[in-house]
C-alpha cells in the first residue's frame, strides 16, 4: 500500500462522542460501499474480535464494546472503492454524520506507516493488532480442508514465518503492532481463532 498520509491528528468533534451510526446504518454503508463480499467478511471478522475483545478483555460496558464494534466493521469501507484516497474518505463520511471521535480516530490510525496517525489508546493499538491478523488468519484457514475447525496457534505462527504464504501480508506492520502493546501474540492469534471463526 501506498503512502496515504492524512495530516491530520485531530479527528472528528468531542460534542459527538458517544453517537454512533445504528446497526442498520452501518450495515447499509457497507452495502453501498463494499460490494466485495471477501472485503465485507474481513470487515465483519475485524468488527467481532474488537467488540468480543472489549468485552472479555476490557471489560467494557455495551456502549463502548459498540464503539470497538464499529471502528472494526467500517475501517476498511472506503478500500474498495477510493484506494487511492483510503481512509480519508470513510473518515470525513464519519466526521459529517457526527460519529463519536474516538470511533474515527480509531479508524485514522489502524494504519501508522500509511495515514500517518499514531493509535493513542488500547481500542486504537487492538486495531491495528488486529487488522493484519485477522486477515491472515483467514487466509490460513482458507487453505485447511477443515478451515478452521482444529486450526492452532502453531500452524499460524509457521505460516507467519513463511514469508511467500499471504505475502501481501506485511509482517513489519504486525511486529511494530505488536510491539505496541504487551500481549504475546499467540494469545492474539488463539482469541482471533476463537472470534473470527463463526462470523459469516
Ligand atoms: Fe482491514
Amino acid at each position: 500500500m501506498s503512502l496515504l498520509l492524512l495530516n491530520r491528528s485531530e479527528f472528528g468533534d468531542p460534542a459527538n462522542a458517544g453517537h454512533l451510526l445504528t446497526n442498520e446504518e452501518a450495515n447499509q454503508l457497507l452495502e453501498e460501499w463494499v460490494p466485495n463480499e471477501r472485503l465485507q467478511l474481513h470487515m465483519k471478522q475485524v468488527a467481532a474480535v474488537m467488540k468480543a475483545w472489549a468485552i472479555q478483555r476490557e471489560g467494557a460496558d455495551d456502549a463502548t464494546a459498540r464503539k470497538w464494534e464499529q471502528a472494526g466493521l467500517l475501517h476498511d469501507a472506503d478500500w474498495e472503492k477510493y484506494p487511492n484516497d483510503h481512509c480519508r474518505v470513510i473518515i470525513e463520511e464519519l466526521e459529517k454524520r457526527n460519529v463519536d471521535p474516538e470511533v474515527i480516530h480509531c479508524i485514522a490510525s489502524h494504519g501508522p506507516r500509511y495515514f500517518g496517525v499514531e493509535p493513542n489508546n488500547k481500542m486504537d493499538r487492538m486495531i491495528y493488532v488486529f487488522d493484519e491478523l485477522s486477515g491472515f488468519i483467514h487466509a490460513s484457514a482458507l487453505v485447511r480442508p477443515t478451515r478452521y475447525e482444529g486450526m492452532d496457534v502453531k500452524s499460524v505462527m509457521k505460516k507467519l514465518k513463511t514469508a511467500s504464504f499471504a505475502a501481501q501480508v506485511n509482517r513489519d506492520d504486525i511486529a511494530d503492532a505488536l510491539s505496541r502493546i504487551d500481549i504475546p501474540l499467540e494469545e492474539i492469534i488463539q482469541f482471533i481463532i476463537d472470534n473470527q471463526r463463526n462470523v459469516s
